[in-house]
C-alpha cells in the first residue's frame, strides 16, 4: 500500500495544496502549526472515516469555509486508485474510482494505515475502549465482513438502549435480542480469534524494540452477549436503562511479565508495549491483505531514547512510512539518505 498523492482544500489551516509522496520513508517538517499533523489527519480520515482529533469531522473545514475535500491516488497490489471525499454543510460526496459510493463507510477497510502519537501509551493505560478501538480498527482492515457487522451491532445497541431509557417492556426488547445476540457473537468470535495471533506478534516486537526478554500475554475479557437471552438479564437492565453485555463492553487484559501492565508497567514500557502492538497489528495486515499498511508517526521522535528510536525505525522499513518530526536532526543520518524531506512553511 502506498500512497502517492495526497490533494486537500480548505482542510484545517491548508487552503488548496497537493502533496506527493515517496515510496519508503517520508519525512514532514515545520514548525509548530505549520500543518504537520493535518497531513496525518487527512490520511487518517481517508483510512477510517475519521479524525483522530476530533469527533465531528466538519470541524477540519477551515475557518470561514462551506466545505473540505480530501483525496488520495494509492497504490494497492491490484493497482491504482483514487478516493475523493468531500464533506461541509450541505453534506458529504464520495468517489472511488470515479464511481460515487452511498457513503463513506462502503470506502472503509480499502486504505489501510496504522498511526502512532503520543497519546500511544493510553492504548496500555486507558480504559478498555481504547482497547476495543485497536480491535476494531485491526479487524476492520483485515476481515471484509467485521465493519458491516461492527455498524450493524452499533445501531442495534443504540436503539435497544433508547427502548431501555424510554421503559419500554420486556415482549419489546426480545424482539432485538436475536439480532444483536447474532452480530455480537459474530464480533466476539473474530476477536477472540485475532487476540492469540496479536499477543505472540507483540512479544515478538516488544523483545525486539527493547532488546529485552518480556513475557508478554493477553487475555479477551468478554462481556459475553449471549448473556442478553437471560431473563434475569433484562430484569437487571430495564432497572439499570442499558444493554449490559456485548462487544462494547469488551476489553483485552495485557500482562507483561504476569502481572497487568495497565497498573504495573512503567511508562516507558506502555509506550514500547504500545508501540509493539501496533506494530503487530501491521504485520497481521499485511499477512492477511499481502501487502502491509501505510504507518503514519506523529512527532514521536521526542519521547524516544536513540536505542527504541534505531529498533522502531527499523520495523517500519518496506514500508511506506509518513513521520512527522520538529527537529530534522534526530533523524538518523542513514534514514534522512533514502528519505523524501517536506518541509511545511
Ligand atoms: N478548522 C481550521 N481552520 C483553520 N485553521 C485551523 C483549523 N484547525 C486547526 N487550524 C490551525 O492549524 C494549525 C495546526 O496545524 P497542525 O496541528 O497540523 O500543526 P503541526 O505542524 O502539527 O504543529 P505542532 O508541531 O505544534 O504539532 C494551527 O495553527 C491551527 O490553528
Ligand atoms: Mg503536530
Amino acid at each position: 500500500m502506498k500512497i502517492n498523492i495526497l490533494e486537500i482544500e480548505n482542510f484545517r489551516k491548508f487552503e488548496k495544496s497537493s502533496f506527493r509522496f515517496g515510496d519508503s520513508f517520508n519525512i514532514i517538517n515545520g514548525k509548530n502549526g505549520a500543518g504537520k499533523t493535518t497531513l496525518l489527519e487527512a490520511i487518517y480520515l481517508l483510512s477510517t472515516g475519521k479524525s483522530f482529533i476530533t469527533n465531528h469531522i466538519n470541524n477540519c473545514i477551515k475557518f470561514g469555509a462551506d466545505y473540505a475535500f480530501v483525496s488520495a491516488k494509492f497504490e494497492t497490489k491490484n493497482g491504482t486508485n483514487e478516493i475523493k471525499f468531500m464533506f461541509g454543510k450541505n453534506g458529504k460526496e464520495v468517489r472511488f474510482n470515479g464511481k460515487r459510493l452511498r457513503s463513506f463507510s462502503q470506502f472503509v477497510g480499502t486504505l489501510p494505515a496504522v498511526f502512532m502519537n503520543y497519546k500511544l501509551s493510553l492504548l496500555i493505560k486507558g480504559g478498555p475502549e481504547q482497547r476495543r478501538a485497536f480491535l476494531n480498527h485491526l479487524l476492520i482492515f483485515t476481515d471484509r465482513e467485521y465493519y458491516k457487522t461492527l455498524m450493524k451491532y452499533y445501531v442495534l445497541l443504540k436503539e435497544r438502549n433508547n427502548l431501555l431509557k424510554n421503559g419500554a417492556d420486556a415482549a419489546l426488547l426480545s424482539v432485538y435480542n436475536d439480532e444483536i445476540i447474532r452480530s455480537g457473537t459474530e464480533i466476539q468470535k473474530k476477536r477472540a480469534e485475532i487476540i492469540k495471533k496479536i499477543s505472540l506478534l507483540t512479544k515478538e516486537m516488544m523483545n525486539f524494540i527493547t532488546g529485552e526478554m518480556y513475557v508478554v500475554e493477553m487475555e479477551y475479557i468478554k462481556s459475553d452477549v449471549e448473556k442478553l437471552s437471560l431473563s434475569e438479564t433484562l430484569e437487571k437492565e430495564i432497572l439499570r436503562k442499558r444493554t449490559l453485555f456485548g462487544p462494547h463492553l469488551d476489553d483485552i487484559k495485557i500482562l507483561l511479565n504476569n502481572v497487568p501492565a495497565r497498573e504495573f508497567s512503567s511508562l516507558g514500557e506502555a509506550y514500547s508495549l504500545a508501540f509493539s502492538m501496533r506494530f503487530a497489528e501491521s504485520k497481521i495486515i499485511e499477512e492477511e491483505r499481502g501487502e502491509p499498511p501505510v504507518v503514519l508517526l506523529d512527532d514521536f521522535f521526542s519521547d524516544l531514547d536513540e536505542f527504541h528510536r534505531k529498533n522502531i525505525l527499523s520495523l517500519t522499513k518496506s514500508r511506506q512510512t509518513l513521520l512527522t518530526t520538529l527537529n530534522l536532526s534526530l533523524v538518523p543520518e542513514e534514514i534522512i539518505k533514502e528519505t523524501k524531506v517536506i518541509v511545511l512553511r
